[in-house]
């Protein structure tokens, strides 16, 4: 009796602390509970560490996610795989055996708020296996450098020399890629890194080689609006919670981590805010930008007296190199053509559709894909235990993509 007690409550705590109320029309709610409480509870537990002086809380958040996922390099039957340096960055590199002589090339950036997850991860490294046997393709996933040790522009930096070691003669002849046939892609803040890395080698004009594709999953674009449509929507939707993106954000960026209710109350955004124009202000403008059924009953928060001091002290909230989505239009213009894909729940959802609106009107071709059933993330959560339907109709969809288009 007693025991069965103990279980009924041991149980129903489990459940409570699963059990989260989720929108209707999310993809399977139950695996996203599950996902989100296994989430939850590294956060906490790093939370803890932090708290008692440890060490930093995305550290040991990090080690555990590691710890569950990281393999080691190993090639199956149809592709080889080798870790590897490009352009001084750690690398994991697919090489399909089979297939054409010559093939097609794509470099990845992984997600995980520029602070966790590697492309020695076992999604990741599923991911590329798999795009590299489908498309005939040498997939290059970089390891960039994380949060704490690094902060922007270091990730920048490495994504950006990664890939001009990618476009370079030598390495597309050791690998025997086309130069005409080549992408740059990423998810979440890997998304983020692509997007940053195509605006600026699409201008410029020293290269020989340009990328053919920018292909970008739920990418982050931009940090000064926490607003938007799909911030409101989504702030307490599994498992980027709008305050995590506000945390990844300001350990990115190397700021001040209290600023966070600050940012979360679009406090750095205000009209008094000098630094901020007109023209700015219009390139994240999701009034204008977005098609009325993604804008809803929502409202803009534009605050006429703020924190004006925010800007200067993290000048990076500024720096497209940061924050794509604050492009010219002439450096949009001279990116390749773009594969957009975006999450109906998910915070970065408008980030994606004002980026894939300003690209278009900036001249380039681009194809939106927009997952109504869509989660954060879902895509690299369509392998085992936590494959989800929406994660590998989005895997497919940006595979075959990928396949009639480089
Ligand atoms: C935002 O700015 C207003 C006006 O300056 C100020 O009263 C408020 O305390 C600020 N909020 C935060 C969270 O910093």
């Amino acid at each position: 009796m007693r025991l069965r007690l103990a279980a009924a409550v041991l149980l129903s705590a489990a459940a409570y602390y699963v059990y989260l109320p989720l929108p209707s029309g999310v993809s399977e709610p139950w695996k996203l509970m599950l996902l989100d409480a296994l989430f939850r509870s590294f956060m906490q537990a790093s939370d803890v560490a932090h708290a008692l002086g440890l060490c930093h809380r995305v550290r040991l958040l990090d080690k555990m996610v590691s710890w569950v996922e990281v393999i080691e390099a190993h090639s199956c039957s149809a592709v080889h795989v080798t870790d590897s340096v490009l352009g001084g960055v750690p690398t994991r590199v697919f090489q399909p055996k089979r297939g054409k002589k010559l093939k097609r090339g794509v470099i990845y950036f992984h997600g995980g708020g520029w602070a966790l997850c590697s492309a020695r991860m076992r999604t990741y490294d599923l991911l590329c296996r798999k795009m590299a046997e489908e498309l005939d393709a040498v997939v290059m996933s970089v390891d960039y450098r994380l949060v704490p040790e690094a902060v922007f522009p270091a990730q920048y930096h490495d994504a950006l020399a990664a890939s001009r070691a990618f476009l370079s003669p030598q390495v597309l002849e050791r690998y025997s890629i086309d130069p005409e046939r080549v992408c740059v892609s990423g998810d979440s803040a890997g998304g983020n890194l692509a997007a940053a890395v195509a605006q600026e080698l699409g201008s410029d004009d020293s290269l020989t080689v340009k990328f053919k594709l920018q292909a970008l999953i739920y990418p982050v674009l931009q940090a000064l609006d926490f607003h938007t449509s799909s911030y409101q929507q989504n702030q307490a939707v599994p498992i980027l919670y709008r305050p995590i993106m506000v945390r990844f954000w300001l350990q990115y960026l190397g700021a001040d981590p209290s600023l966070e209710p600050l940012l979360l109350a679009n406090n750095h955004s205000s009209l008094d805010q000098p630094a901020l124009s007109a023209q700015t202000r219009s390139r994240l403008d999701w009034i204008a930008l977005l098609p009325g059924e993604r804008k809803k009953h929502f409202r803009p928060l534009v605050r006429a007296t703020g924190s004006p001091e925010v800007v200067d002290k993290v000048p990076a909230l500024m720096d497209v190199r940061a924050a794509p989505l604050l492009a010219d239009q002439m450096v949009l213009g001279r990116t390749p053509k773009a594969y957009v894909m975006t999450c109906e729940f998910d915070v970065l959802r408008d980030d994606g559709l004002m980026y894939a609106r300003r690209l278009r009107d900036a001249g380039v071709t681009v194809s939106s894909d927009h997952y109504e059933d869509g989660f954060h993330g879902c895509m690299v959560f369509s392998f085992l235990p936590m494959k989800s339907d929406v994660g590998q109709r989005s895997m497919n969809n940006y595979i075959r993509w990928l396949d009639q288009n480089l």
